[in-house]
């Protein structure tokens, strides 16, 4: 009788135990919800990651908050294939590795810039610029292999990145790609895309392409290469973005002209810097405000509240968010372009936590 009263007893006390385990899971569940849920029924939200990211608390929040990535700097042309005959495929394939194992997406970043691309590409042994068919040659074989080495694993590629001049009369980037091979290597870099991986979607990358004035220059490319039958599903919208600016009018503007082509719109490096744009190196100068004062969190909760507003309106054009670094922690706006100040452009503090800014983009009515 006892052993049948004791043995009840466990069994009811497994049940409790059980049920409040399960409690206790699913208001974890809630407490765990982050930007992926929130924008589940929009779009993925991705964020830039390096392979530090991978580990620790950045890669608990990672896997928290964030349904996407996209690789910094490991794939980049510099890092992955420094010599002609070298690829160094270590960085690049634990981060793939990462997203297969957490059943994240992948965005490819990027293929084809005039940036943080090896020297050997442009030049022959004796240090004198290639021809043009040399260098389309390397540009083909640089794309073939990266790209049929995470062929079915990345779904989208940023092909071509930042082409259009920065100065209103520049139409084409006067690079050295540019310098040695016209125009033409844009589309080849697509095409060649396309041939390694026909089913990844292919875009063209850029910033200030909210600016009326290099947004019409983008817009004239692109449609370009659609008239041309390039290969190209879409834009990619940088969005290098301060609290000054985009206004909400450019942003609309700018979503629905490159929309009108029938291109995807991606947002592939969204954060918002607390100082307004600029491009050139400099030293701090007296009087450089370099903290996040109240006035510049409250512009910043203002101004991410308006852009995720906008995004959610245009749901049907944009089909990714990625944010460009995790959190205040590290940015690479840390000290660029003006030196020694750091910057707070993303919406998780030093701390790794939520900050206001946060809330006020998860906080809306679906
Ligand atoms: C550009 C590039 C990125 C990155 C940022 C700065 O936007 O596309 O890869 O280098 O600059 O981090």
């Amino acid at each position: 009788m006892n052993r049948i009263l004791l043995r009840n007893f466990l069994y009811l006390l497994v049940i409790v135990l059980c049920s409040s385990g399960c409690k206790s899971r699913s208001q974890n569940t809630t407490a765990l919800k982050g930007l992926k849920d929130y924008y589940n029924d929009y779009f993925p939200i991705g964020v830039a990651v390096s392979t530090r990211t991978l580990k620790g608390d950045e890669a608990e929040l990672l896997l928290r908050e964030f349904s996407s990535i996209t690789s910094e700097n490991a794939m980049k042309m510099e890092a992955i294939h420094p010599r002609e005959d070298y690829y160094f495929w270590r960085d690049a394939d634990s981060i793939v590795k990462f997203a297969e194992n957490h059943n994240l997406k992948i965005r490819g970043h990027n293929l084809c810039w005039h940036e943080q691309v090896p020297n050997w590409i442009f030049t022959d042994e004796s240090g004198q610029l290639v021809s043009k068919e040399v260098l389309l040659k390397r540009l083909k074989d640089h794309i073939t292999t990266v790209v049929k080495r995470y062929k079915g694993k990345i779904y989208a590629w940023d092909v071509v990145n930042e082409v259009i001049g920065d100065t209103d009369e520049e139409f084409i980037r006067n690079s050295l790609w540019y310098k040695i091979c016209g125009e033409e290597y844009i589309a080849k870099a697509f095409e060649y895309a396309h041939a390694a991986d026909p089913e990844a979607l292919l875009f063209y990358n850029d910033y200030n392409t909210e600016r009326p004035v290099k947004r019409d220059k983008i817009y004239r490319l692109l449609k370009k290469l659609l008239e041309e039958k390039v290969p190209i599903h879409g834009i990619g919208l940088q969005a290098h973005w301060s609290i000054f600016e985009p206004s909400e009018r450019d942003l609309r503007d700018a979503i629905e002209l490159y929309s009108s082509l029938g291109l995807q719109i991606h947002f592939t490096e969204l954060d918002m810097s607390i100082y307004p744009w600029e491009k050139n190196k400099r030293e701090k100068q007296p009087g450089d405000i370099d903290r996040l004062t109240p006035e510049l969190e409250l512009k910043q909760i203002d101004q991410y509240a308006k852009i995720f507003k906008i995004f959610r309106e245009y749901k049907k054009n944009i089909t990714s968010v990625t944010f460009w670094n995790v959190s205040d922690r590290y940015t690479w706006l840390d000290g660029y372009p003006v030196r020694g100040r750091k910057n707070y452009p993303l919406l998780f503090d030093q701390k790794l936590q939520r900050k206001k800014a946060y809330q006020e983009v998860v906080n809306f009515k679906k």
